[in-house]
């Protein structure tokens, strides 16, 4: 999220170009954010270092999260959690370790380039149980009560419905499942420049 773009997206829609303009697979993510991005954010963060080594270079690269939702509670092995806007799947990785061979990692994202990035990533690091597919967060394709954690990094902000979002994300989780994320928040009113629907989300 790159708050200082003139070309800041809005929509859903303008959201997915913007995000698949900006990190078509294989090439190096494009935009400057206004924080800090790829190793030195994730190490910014407090993600560990063996971690972020252990990940595909790509991947981290792509990392553009706010956060690390992943420290903010156990996350034992056999967990199932679902990485609600995804991106690259640095998240997921990390959570696969985590879990282990007995948990599972599912993660979605709105735009198809992104996790087209995620699956390379994942073959790429031979991670078996972590799989990503294009979805809205509004619309999961789970069933209800398939997970026991949620994570997202960064990707709320960027949803136009978030009511929705917050809603389908409870549904997929069981009784007693958490949801860990991280995001932006305005305080103050937006600028003029800012209030302009195209740009709701900057
Ligand atoms: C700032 S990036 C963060 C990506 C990833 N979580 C990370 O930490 O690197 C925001 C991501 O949210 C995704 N996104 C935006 N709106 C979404 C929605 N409605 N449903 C699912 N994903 C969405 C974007 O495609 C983008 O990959």
């Amino acid at each position: 999220m790159p708050p200082s773009s003139p070309s800041r997206p809005g929509s859903g829609e303008e959201v997915r170009r913007w995000y698949g303009e900006h990190f078509a697979e294989g090439a190096t993510p494009s935009y400057r954010a206004a924080y800090p991005c790829g190793r030195d954010g994730a190490l910014g963060l407090d993600y560990a270092a063996a971690a972020v080594d252990a990940a595909p270079a790509q991947q981290v690269q792509a990392f553009c999260g706010v956060g690390n939702p992943l420290a903010l509670g156990d996350v034992l092995p056999g967990t199932q959690v679902l990485d609600v806007g995804c991106g690259a799947g640095f998240d997921c990785f990390v959570a696969s370790r985590l879990v282990g061979p007995t948990g599972r990692v599912e993660g979605i994202d709105t735009t198809p380039e992104m996790v087209g990035r995620a699956l390379h990533h994942f073959q790429e690091a031979g991670l078996s149980q972590a799989k990503a597919r294009e979805a809205s967060a509004e619309k999961l394709p789970f069933p209800d009560a398939s997970f026991d954690l949620a994570v997202s990094n960064g990707a709320i902000n960027l949803m136009p419905d978030k009511l929705r979002a917050f809603r389908e994300i409870h549904r997929v989780l069981r009784p007693g499942g958490r949801l860990h994320f991280a995001d932006v928040v305005r305080t103050g009113e937006p600028s003029k420049e800012q209030g302009d629907p195209d740009a709701w989300s900057r």
